[in-house]
Formats: structure tokens, C-alpha cells, sequence
């Protein structure tokens, strides 16, 4: 006799399907100010506001309610493990909590320590600091290693990877449609930073498939391997990668240009935008701006002559107090007088 085989919930012809991405935003937009940089008016899109401070909210939430939905958290306890510099940690913290989830996140000594500690304040977060830093100064390495062996010996955790899991580069979509929505018609072009480089990836894809003619713009750090041979030692988080990604490498086709930044002259735009400007921002924002600023001036023709740029602010000045914006790391790394340094594009 032939077993039969039951489907016990399911209905013939039923699916589970996950609304689109920017279906799972509730909240309110994300501002977009408008300010004159080098004589162009250009938008920044602060991505601070967002409830856990930083863009990385976007595919962190979208990868939280994918989680509930199907009932891998909410109804049992769950491990999750993700490596990150301290933004996609928190928000995964912020949306997890209360949801009977333990967090171990692995970052590492570039992380400013008001990152560490606004982690540390959750209680279902456990935080492990790698300071293991290969010839770049990056950790990246050092940081797999970590989740790898803690997946050896905890097979039923599940590590949360932004350099895979394509919930990341979709859970921007709400950005990107959002930037249309707040501007309809006129953005000229997007300048992003890249760290996993989903963002960028996100942008790509959309510029493509939806025939848009703004140009997208990468920024990343000369100190960066992902776009080039990396200059000197990493000093600021968030942005720039110790190799190239595999979003990098799908988005770089669809590129027009990568500005690559260095460190000092992303610390000096942040600090002169919060003195002069009213905005306090993170270490990628300024490599933003400083890198529209080093085109506008030295390769304006670059920049479409119709609409207005868009400049991507990915997090806010208040995780950098002990960085960025603290005169004594700058000191500490040979900065106290900050200069603009040379900014390379792709082509050189
Ligand atoms: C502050 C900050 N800026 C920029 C980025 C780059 O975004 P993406 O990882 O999508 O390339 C990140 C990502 O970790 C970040 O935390």
C-alpha cells in the first residue's frame, strides 16, 4: 500500500508571498534637505531618521518580518549571529527585541566605542570586539573566522550575512522609491558610499530596470580595497571593505563612476557640515559630500545638467564622538591638521 503524505496546513494552490519590499516600511520618510554645495543645489537624504539611525534599518526589517512570518522567531527561542561594523547590528537589535531572539554580534576596534556601547544596552545582544587587523587594516577577515567557528560548534544558529543574503540589496528598494516619490522627475544623479556595497547594488538594479538616466555615483575610501588597491591604513567605519564584494562586482557594470575618498578629507567635510551647515553626520556622509564636491570642481561635466543630485547620508554624527568628531583621535592618527588630500576617481 502507498503511504500517504499529508500537507498539513497548507491548501492546494496556497503561497506564502512576501509583499514587496517598501510594503514592509511604516514609518514616515526619511528627510531630504536640500543645501548648495560648490554652487549646485543637491539634496542629502538622512537616513539617521530612520528608528534605529542608520539606512541599514531597510533590509534589516524586511529580513525580520520575512523571520516572522514564517515563524523562525516569535514562538521559540532563536540564535542569531552577524558580523557588522555597527549599523545593521543595531537595527537587527532594535527589531528583534522582544522576540525571544539572542544577538551575538561581531564587530571589530574600528567600531567606535558610542557603536559598541548602543549595542551593549541591549539586553539580548551579546557583543564580541575582534581586533585581529590584516595588512589594510581591516578585520573582515578576522570577523569570519569568528562566525564561522561559533556555527561549528551552534549548528542551529543562523548567521544574518549582508554580503549574501539578498534580502539586503532588495530592502533598499523603499529608499530608492522614496528618493523618486520625494523628488518626482528631478534627481540627476545619486551619489551612495560602499561597505557590502548592497546599497550601491540596490541603485544599480533599479537604474536599469526601471531606464532611469540619473547616473549613480559610488563613493568609497582610498584606504579601500573594493574598487581599486587600497592607500595607507583604514581609519573610519561604515564604508570602504578590506577586498571587493560580491554586490560590488554585480553593481560595477551599472556604475558611471566610483569617487574614492581618503579618510582625512571624509573626517574634515563631516566636521565643517556640523560647524557651518547644521548637519552632524557620519564618516560615509562626509566622504559623500566631499566626493560631489571634488567632482563638481574638477569634473562638473560629469555631472547631468538637468534635475538635482541626490547625496545617500547613511547615519548620523552622534555615532562618531569618539572618532570623527574628537580632536585627540585625530591627533592620535597624525591629523591635527587636516587637509584635503587627493581624491581618485576610477580612471586614474
Ligand atoms: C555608515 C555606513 N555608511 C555606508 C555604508 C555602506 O552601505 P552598504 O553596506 O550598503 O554598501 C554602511 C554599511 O555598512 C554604513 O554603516
Amino acid at each position: 500500500m502507498k503511504a500517504e503524505i499529508a500537507l498539513p496546513t497548507a491548501k492546494a494552490g496556497s503561497l506564502t508571498r512576501l509583499p514587496a519590499a517598501s510594503n514592509w516600511r511604516n514609518g514616515p520618510a526619511t528627510p531630504l534637505v536640500q543645501r548648495q554645495i560648490c554652487g549646485w543645489p543637491v539634496w542629502l537624504k538622512l537616513e539617521k531618521e530612520n528608528p534605529a539611525g542608520s539606512h541599514k534599518d531597510r533590509p534589516t526589517l524586511l529580513f525580520v518580518a520575512f523571520l516572522l512570518l514564517h515563524g523562525w522567531i516569535g514562538r521559540k527561542p532563536m540564535v542569531l549571529i552577524i558580523s557588522s561594523s555597527g549599523n545593521c547590528a543595531r537595527a537587527l537589535a532594535f527589531y528583534t527585541t522582544g522576540l525571544g531572539v539572542k544577538l551575538i554580534v561581531v564587530t571589530d576596534a574600528l567600531s567606535p566605542v558610542e557603536q559598541i556601547e548602543s549595542l551593549r544596552a541591549f539586553p539580548h545582544v551579546e557583543v564580541v570586539v575582534i581586533n585581529d587587523p590584516d595588512a589594510t587594516g581591516s578585520h573582515a577577515i578576522a570577523r569570519k573566522k569568528f562566525v564561522e567557528g561559533f556555527l561549528k560548534k551552534h549548528p542551529n544558529a543562523v548567521c544574518v550575512d549582508q554580503y549574501s543574503s539578498s534580502f539586503f540589496p532588495r530592502g533598499y528598494d523603499s529608499l530608492v522609491e522614496e528618493i523618486e516619490a520625494q523628488t518626482p522627475g528631478t534627481v540627476s544623479a545619486i551619489f551612495m558610499s560602499a561597505g557590502t556595497g548592497a546599497t550601491g547594488l540596490c541603485l544599480a538594479n533599479f537604474k536599469i530596470k526601471k531606464r532611469r538616466r540619473w547616473k549613480l555615483f559610488l563613493v568609497d575610501a582610498t584606504s579601500s580595497a573594493l574598487f581599486g588597491k587600497p592607500m595607507g591604513k583604514r581609519l573610519n567605519s561604515g564604508y570602504g571593505n578590506g577586498k571587493p564584494t560580491s554586490w560590488t562586482m554585480l553593481a560595477t557594470p551599472s556604475i558611471d563612476a566610483v569617487i574614492r575618498v581618503p579618510d582625512a578629507a571624509a573626517i574634515q567635510t563631516c566636521r565643517r557640515l556640523s560647524q557651518n551647515d547644521g548637519l552632524h553626520l557620519g564618516a560615509s556622509s562626509g566622504a559623500t559630500v566631499a566626493a560631489f564636491e571634488w567632482l563638481a570642481t574638477n569634473q562638473p561635466f560629469e555631472i547631468p545638467n538637468f534635475g538635482f543630485p541626490v547625496l545617500i547620508c547613511p547615519d548620523g554624527g552622534h555615532l562618531y564622538s569618539s572618532t570623527v568628531y574628537n580632536d585627540q583621535f585625530l591627533r592620535d592618527h597624525g591629523l591635527n591638521q587636516l587637509t584635503n588630500g587627493k581624491i581618485l576617481t576610477n580612471s586614474n
